[in-house]
């Protein structure tokens, strides 16, 4: 009985993902602007009020998981569902509190509201659906439910809150500062290669926390493959804050004056121009 309705779970888990991204692959197409393809928000903006926990959302958290997310993640939130044999990126094992995707500092915990934003859109080019048709309820009980696989959660509290602050006024020599940033100053070229193929000399090499190979993002294969949104606000606070867990280091070290995140921008409008297959071959 539990081993068929596994099956059947890993059966809907696949088919589903796969139909999403013909979806997605086809409406962006189509579409005129090529930064945002519906579908992909810029994760950042995706915000719901906080729902109040009581005593019935810990137990909705609790169903709606063993429904929706243990297939993947495992029963026991350790990234050993079933289906996890199916897929290159590993689920995440929440068990180790290590977040990637997030607005706070590594010194601590995601906000609650970052949980809610991966949740929301999903990772749908790597195996995990958007649950954005999940009502907002379920989504905050969803929260709640990931955090108690953690128990130093609370202990350890939220990470200081990124300041991204406002994108500067546009500049067309951005994006060329940006080249010389990141071919020069900064050590992007070293995994993520000169061109931004992803081919540095360091990306054959690269292991992520749990001992698997991670590979550095290929930028000329588009925004379609990026992660936590690709808009610039998106690439300034990843540059910031790293992705926890991987090789993908912050970038913080590297700037003279902390506050002042003119470089990020401009390697953001880099990126940006990478990921546009316009132009993205021969830059
Ligand atoms: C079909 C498989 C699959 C299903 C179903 C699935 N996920 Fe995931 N999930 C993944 C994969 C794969 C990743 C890793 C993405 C990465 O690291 O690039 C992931 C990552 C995440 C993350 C990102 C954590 C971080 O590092 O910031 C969260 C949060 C998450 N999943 C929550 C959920 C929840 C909640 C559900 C159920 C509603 C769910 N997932 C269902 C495959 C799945
Ligand atoms: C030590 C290796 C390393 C260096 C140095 C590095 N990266 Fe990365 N980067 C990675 C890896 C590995 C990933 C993929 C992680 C994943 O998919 O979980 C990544 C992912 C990314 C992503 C995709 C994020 C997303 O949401 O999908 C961007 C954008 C990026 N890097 C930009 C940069 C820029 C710009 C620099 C230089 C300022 C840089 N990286 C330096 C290893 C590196």
């Amino acid at each position: 009985m539990q081993r068929h309705g596994e099956g059947l779970l890993v059966f809907s888990c696949v088919a589903a993902t796969l139909a999403l991204l013909a979806g997605r692959c086809f409406v962006a197409a189509e579409e005129g602007d090529r930064r945002s393809p519906p579908g992909i928000v810029s994760w950042e903006t995706v915000s719901e009020a906080r729902v109040p926990r009581t005593p019935g959302l810990v137990a909705r958290g609790r169903a709606v998981y063993a429904a929706r997310c243990a297939g993947c993640h495992g029963r026991k939130g350790d990234g050993k569902g079933p289906a996890s044999l199916y897929l290159e990126t590993a689920p995440r094992d929440f068990t180790s509190g290590t977040y990637k995707f997030r607005t706070t500092s590594q010194d601590g915990m995601p906000a609650d509201l970052d949980l809610f934003r991966s949740i929301s859109t999903g990772f749908p080019a790597y195996g995990m659906p958007s649950f954005r048709y999940l009502a907002v309820e379920d989504r905050w009980a969803l929260v709640d439910h990931l955090k108690s696989f953690f128990p130093n959660w609370e202990r350890i509290g939220a990470g200081g809150e990124v300041a991204v602050g406002e994108e500067p006024a546009d500049d067309p020599e951005s994006p060329e500062r940006g080249r010389r940033l990141y071919q020069e100053k900064f050590d992007c070229v070293q995994c993520h290669g000169p061109f931004g193929r992803g081919d540095g000399p360091r990306a054959a090499e690269l292991k992520d926390q749990w001992g698997r190979p991670v590979r550095p993002r290929d930028f000329t294969l588009g925004p379609i493959w990026r992660k936590a949104g690709a808009s610039r606000r998106d690439t300034v606070r990843l540059l910031i804050t790293g992705l926890p867990g991987t090789p993908m280091p912050s970038q913080v070290d590297q700037l003279a004056d902390p506050r002042d995140l003119q470089d990020l921008w401009d390697v953001a409008r880099y990126v940006e121009r990478l990921e546009s297959a316009e132009t993205g071959s021969e830059k």
